[in-house]
């Protein structure tokens, strides 16, 4: 199987058990294969992780799995979007060669499994804090997908750095032969990050949305004065918007997500979440700290994919 160019689509082979799954798998044996895992609803972000596997890997595999483990009571997911239509054009746009779009009793034949992946201490922060139990569903869903897929590397946005940092952790903790490789967020031209939940968002909720990106982005802008003036520059934009609903703001080590002290200098993550209207948003920026500091698309030293965007 080889990859067309972009802009000659051509339909991707659709597997839904299983069994379809690995001859499909079996077939892509000459060359990399690289996993982009969705949740459906697929927009540009998503669309931009499928074009930086496809410059680097021979095949390209996405998953489409609302993984049911991952939300808690009282979440979305019974309301979360579902276009697969459309999500299997733009995998066919894009040149995807496999898609393997699962039921839940595909994935979870025996029901929930009892045996899961713990996410340890960096998932009780943050997002799992508001979310407890979650990055616990995502990384056995991952995990799975890993093997299912026999990828040789796996591709992640910076938008869930949280998700990104445990994914990393997951692979080098648990030796799973893949590489993680992240791609900066990619953001509408007004700022916000794309996600599938934007959907939920009225026009005056979207109009409030936009304080999370620009707090983030007055944030780095501070970089150079240090951590508190960080804090201090996002904090002032989020409290000129009261109908945003703040559940925290901090700016954190990237590899340990604890709270930067006063005296540091060099690359953090200022990460924010809030409530908007009916919908749960979060974002977040890389900044280096210090003299010349500022935002960063994404953190040095990973070997990751820059220049990402639309
Ligand atoms: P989902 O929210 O569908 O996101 C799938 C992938 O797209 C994730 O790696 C996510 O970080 C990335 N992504 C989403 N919005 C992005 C944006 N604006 N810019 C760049 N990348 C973006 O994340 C999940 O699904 C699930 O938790 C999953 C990993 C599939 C496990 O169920």
């Amino acid at each position: 199987m080889t990859t067309p160019a972009p802009g000659t689509s051509r339909a991707p082979r659709v597997a839904h058990t299983r069994h379809e799954l690995a001859q499909a798998r079996a077939e892509l044996s000459d060359g990399h294969v690289a996993v982009v895992m969705t949740m459906g609803a697929l927009h540009e972000g998503h669309a931009t992780l499928i074009r930086r596997a496809r410059e680097r890997a021979a095949h390209v595999v996405v998953t489409i799995f609302l993984n049911p483990l991952q939300f808690g009571a009282g979440e979305d997911l019974s309301r979360y979007p579902r276009t697969v239509d459309d999500d299997l054009a733009i995998c066919s746009r894009e040149g995807v060669d496999l898609v393997f779009l699962p039921t839940p009793d595909v994935m979870y034949p025996d029901g929930d499994p009892g045996v899961r992946v713990s996410a340890g201490p960096l998932g009780a922060v943050l997002e799992g804090q508001s979310r407890p139990g979650h990055f616990d569903g995502v990384l056995t869903v991952v995990g799975k997908l890993l093997h299912l897929t026999r990828a040789d590397s796996a591709y992640y946005g910076q938008k869930d750095a949280q998700q990104l940092l445990l994914i990393r952790r997951m692979a080098r903790d648990l030796d799973f032969p893949v590489q993680i490789v992240s791609v900066p967020t990619v953001r509408e031209p007004d700022g916000l990050a794309m996600s599938s939940r934007n959907t939920y968002l009225t026009t005056s909720d979207r109009q409030v949305a936009l304080c999370l990106s620009k707090a983030l982005y007055a944030g780095a802008d501070a970089a150079s004065e240090g951590p508190s003036a960080i804090r201090r520059a996002a904090r002032e934009v989020l409290v000129r918007e009261p109908l945003a609903l703040v559940d925290y703001l901090v700016l954190v080590h990237p590899s340990t997500l604890e709270d930067v002290p006063e005296w540091y200098r060099g690359e953090a993550l200022l990460a924010v979440a809030g409530r908007v209207g009916t919908t749960r948003l979060i974002d977040n920026l890389p900044v280096a700290v210090g003299p010349g500091g500022g935002a960063r698309e994404i953190f040095s030293g990973t070997g990751d994919v820059t220049g990402g965007g639309a």
